[in-house]
């Protein structure tokens, strides 16, 4: 029986290349997604699987990842003054639920790099893993499955999710060794972004995970692979020789933000489901018939 799952570590200082130049400047994970960054989104799920201590691995010109997450009193003021403020108070309950650690990464050597950064915070425990330009819906309940996972079996766990052969370049792509229970995997092999023709399966890792302490040991091993980063998928590799690597197909949908098309794609789903901003189902429509001037 494993330890309570108690920490999250949020990966978020990638340079995010494949949104320049919206990313020269900004982090890509403080894109709006509607009307709130997208980190916004993984640290409420974070906490909605009940994880509120979280590191951040920031890095160079991510500092208004940490001004979002900051009381901002001025502005907190002028809203009361003017008899407005319900916009801020939402954000002001996650501040005030999360403990939140930021750590920077020096070099940008890649997502396994990244993680190294949380071995002393996590101090030998296992912990979560929600990648930062990566949103899961619904919030929370695939994490609280991971967590639930590892605590049955004390091994690593990763979501997985069944994609298009034309993106299994882009991800993880899972080998699995046999189905354990419904939706449950036991993972006989992980590879980094394969090609078509080598890809062993269409189900792909999903960016939310939870990891054991080992992997930091195992981290300090693998060495750069593809694209000449530091890959957790290599670390992951590991685990799964020796048994030790669970996959849960969750029932849901990832977004990934991190990338031009899924962004815009992202935000109108969003859009579409929000109660308070109707409308916008006809104007897409009517777009697409050529017919809207705006
Ligand atoms: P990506 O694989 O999307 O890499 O990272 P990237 O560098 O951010 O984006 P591109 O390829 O240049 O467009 C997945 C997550 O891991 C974090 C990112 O911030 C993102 O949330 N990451 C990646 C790090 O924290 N450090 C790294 O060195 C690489």
């Amino acid at each position: 029986m494993a330890q309570r799952l108690k920490k999250a570590v949020i990966p978020a200082a990638g340079f995010g290349t494949r949104l320049l130049p919206a990313t020269k400047a900004q982090p890509k994970e403080m894109l709006p997604i509607v009307d709130r960054p997208a980190i916004q989104y993984v640290v409420e799920e974070a906490i909605s699987a009940h994880l509120p201590d979280i590191l951040i691995i920031t890095g160079k010109g991510k500092h208004a990842i940490e001004d979002h997450f900051d009381r901002n009193f001025e502005l907190e003021e002028e809203m009361r003054k003017s008899g407005k403020g319900k916009e801020l108070d939402e954000i002001r309950e996650l501040i005030r639920k999360a403990r939140l650690h930021y750590i920077r990464q020096n070099e940008l050597l890649g997502l396994g790099d990244a993680i190294g950064y949380a071995r002393d915070h996590v101090d030998n425990e296992s912990f979560a893993v929600l990648l930062g330009d990566t949103l899961l819906r619904p919030s929370g309940s695939c994490l609280r499955k991971l967590v639930e996972i590892h605590e049955r079996t004390g091994d690593a766990v990763l979501a997985v999710e069944e994609v298009p052969a034309d993106k299994v370049d882009r991800y993880g792509i899972l080998e699995i060794e046999s189905e354990t229970s419904e939706r449950e995997f036991k993972v006989k092999q992980i590879i980094e972004k394969p090609g078509l023709d080598e890809a062993p399966s269409r189900l792909a890792a999903a960016g939310r995970y939870v990891l054991v302490p080992e992997i930091f040991e195992i981290l300090d091993t693998v060495g750069p692979g593809k694209n000449d980063e530091i890959q957790l998928t290599d670390a992951l590799q590991i685990l799964a020789q020796q048994g030790r690597l669970h996959a849960y197909q969750f029932e849901g949908k990832r977004y990934d933000v991190g990338n031009k098309t899924d962004y815009v794609l992202t935000t109108l789903e969003f859009a579409l489901d929000r109660a308070d901003l109707p409308g916008i189902r006809e104007a897409v429509a009517e777009i697409l018939e050529g017919e809207r001037n705006i």
